[in-house]
């Protein structure tokens, strides 16, 4: 096994985890290890844009109020407030490195999204705010000597010695690393794979979350998924996102029939929160026996549509869709996770020396329900703090010293086994049923039959989480096992309806839904906990 040893060791270059770098970069070397190419990351496809009270007619306060109230009363307020209090000075700042937002002549142009109270999402290049966002990060990442990429390379487990974390053995070109670091921050964001439709980009299996699971993290909020509920769907397409920004410019939602129909669920219509647009859908989708809706922009200016939203203009067209002429084809698919790695207002996980930014994370930001373009302001404001954390945890490390030699590098996580040895099951055919099985009864409505379905089914693939695998493909399958055990688990344990969690047998916040539902691995054995 190679021996590696940093600084500070980042796993994931998504927006928390290069804004976490540029914090460190000062302080000692840093290693940012990816799995893939370092833009392939939920960042990089995000459309919509990012939410922060910068404009005249907009208060932190009011933003405030809003994330406080999509996240249906399971916010931890602290957090929030932190959110839309340094989330200004980070977008200056980004502007600042050279982020070159949509303008309405000299000022900034805001736009409209739902369960927003004002006009607050900045946008890029129309449709494209996550690429501009990776651009200006990874070209200031490239102004640190410090700052050292690592791609390709596939985090398997962590190191964990008496409780602390000391870095990651990392799978790069076929060699098992032990990459050795004084403080570790997670931000490989989040889980949509594990779910047959979904927005997320083929990365996104949950890894961040289960390999700090194995190491005995507490995990939280995991029932909390977003669906989001206007993605394209046509047989030849990519599960591709027509962003919620297009609904925010006056975009309709009409049934197959080509009726309206989202007043009758919610008095915001179009722009209701949405959970409650996606259950909308599915019901109208029921309802008339089909498995789409449509959105309807053939009302707009189509100049100013093609415009406002040039990259969804132009992929549509690749798959025949004029966006500006005909009805799209829609359907709701997983979008984001609102649990995950349970951290302080500063990043830190209940695993010294581990920090976790980003979607991975759980800080409480999001409560039971993300309000809209949230995570990318999320990713820079919670990225830097756990940046600020894992550099004081690092020091104070510095001071202590690293021994590599104390350290008990685990041999045997390397296997030399090629992975076609493996011929009693098919992993790609198990990655698929997952997938479905996922989607079809732990997805936007689920209830106790089709959870305990699930459960039947997940319980029996538990044996793959014992294979001693080596490749990326195994080694996502097992941690997108793990995940969705975990997020059926919390699913089943909350008999109640909050938020983005809907249940079809207790439609309401039955007793007990305050509760945060808990896990963390003690020995062999999954452990849960209500906590306030
Ligand atoms: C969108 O553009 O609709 C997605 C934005 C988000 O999920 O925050």
């Amino acid at each position: 096994m190679i021996i590696e040893k940093t600084d500070f060791l980042i796993i994931g270059s998504g927006v928390a985890g290069l804004r976490a770098a540029i914090e460190l970069a000062p302080y000692g070397e840093v290693i940012v290890v990816t799995k893939d190419r370092p833009a392939e990351s939920s960042t990089e496809y995000a459309q919509g844009g990012i939410a922060v009270a910068l404009s005249d007619e907009d208060e932190v306060g009011i933003h405030y109020e809003d994330t406080l109230r999509a996240g249906d009363g399971l916010c931890n307020e602290e957090a929030v407030k932190i959110l839309v209090g340094e989330g200004p000075e980070r977008i200056k700042e980004l502007i600042s490195w050279g982020a070159e937002f949509d303008k309405e002549g000299l000022k900034l142009d805001f736009t409209m999204e739902a369960a927003h109270s004002r006009k607050r999402v900045l946008h890029a290049h129309g449709d494209a705010t996550g690429k501009e966002l990776e651009r200006v990060l990874l070209n200031k990442v490239r102004t640190f000597s410090s700052i050292e990429k690592y791609p390709y390379a596939f985090t398997k487990d962590l190191i964990i010695q008496d409780g602390k974390c000391y870095g990651a053995y990392v799978l790069a070109g076929g060699q098992m690393v032990a990459l050795i670091a004084k403080a570790t921050i997670l931000t490989t964001g989040g889980a949509g794979q594990i779910f047959a439709r979904t927005t997320n980009p083929a990365v996104s299996t949950g890894d961040g979350m289960a390999i700090a699971f194995r190491a005995g993290a507490v995990l939280g909020d995991l029932e909390f998924v977003q669906f989001h509920p206007t993605v394209l769907y046509a047989p030849s397409a990519p599960q591709f996102l027509l962003s919620e920004a297009m609904r925010g410019e006056g975009a309709l939602l009409r049934n197959i029939n080509r009726e309206l129909f989202m007043k009758e669920y919610h008095p915001d219509a179009e722009l209701a929160p949405r959970d409650v647009v996606s259950r909308a859908i599915i019901s109208q989708m029921v309802r008339t026996n089909s498995n789409h809706v449509y959105l309807d922009l053939t009302h707009l200016d189509s100049d100013f549509v093609k415009h406002r939203f040039p990259r969804i203009y132009a992929t549509c067209l690749q798959y025949d869709v004029d966006v500006t002429k005909e009805l799209v084809p829609v359907s709701p698919a997983a979008h984001y996770i609102m649990g995950g790695v349970k951290t302080d207002i500063n990043g830190a996980t209940s695993i010294k020396g581990l920090f976790a930014a980003g979607e991975v994370a759980c800080t409480g930001v999001h409560g039971a329900n993300r309000l809209a373009s949230n995570s990318l302001l999320e990713g820079l404001v919670y990225g830097a703090r756990a940046g600020v954390s894992a550099r004081e945890y690092g020091l104070e490390a510095r001071i202590n010293g690293i021994e590599v030699e104390a350290l008990n590098i685990n041999e045997s996580k390397y296997i030399k086994r090629r992975s076609h040895d493996i011929t009693r099951f098919d992993i790609e055919e198990i990655r698929h049923s997952l997938r479905k099985l996922m989607w079809e009864k732990v997805g936007i409505i689920r209830c106790a039959d089709s959870l305990t379905e699930a459960k039947k089914k997940l319980d029996k693939w538990s044996f793959i989480l014992k294979e001693e695998f080596n490749t990326r493909r195994e080694l996502e399958l097992q941690n997108m096992i793990q995940l969705a055990q975990l997020i059926n688990s919390a699913a089943i344990l909350r008999k109640n309806s909050v938020g983005a969690h809907y249940r079809s047998d207790i439609p309401f916040k039955a007793e007990g839904w305050q509760k945060h539902i808990i896990f963390r691995k003690q020995k062999e054995e999954v452990v849960y906990d209500f906590i306030s």
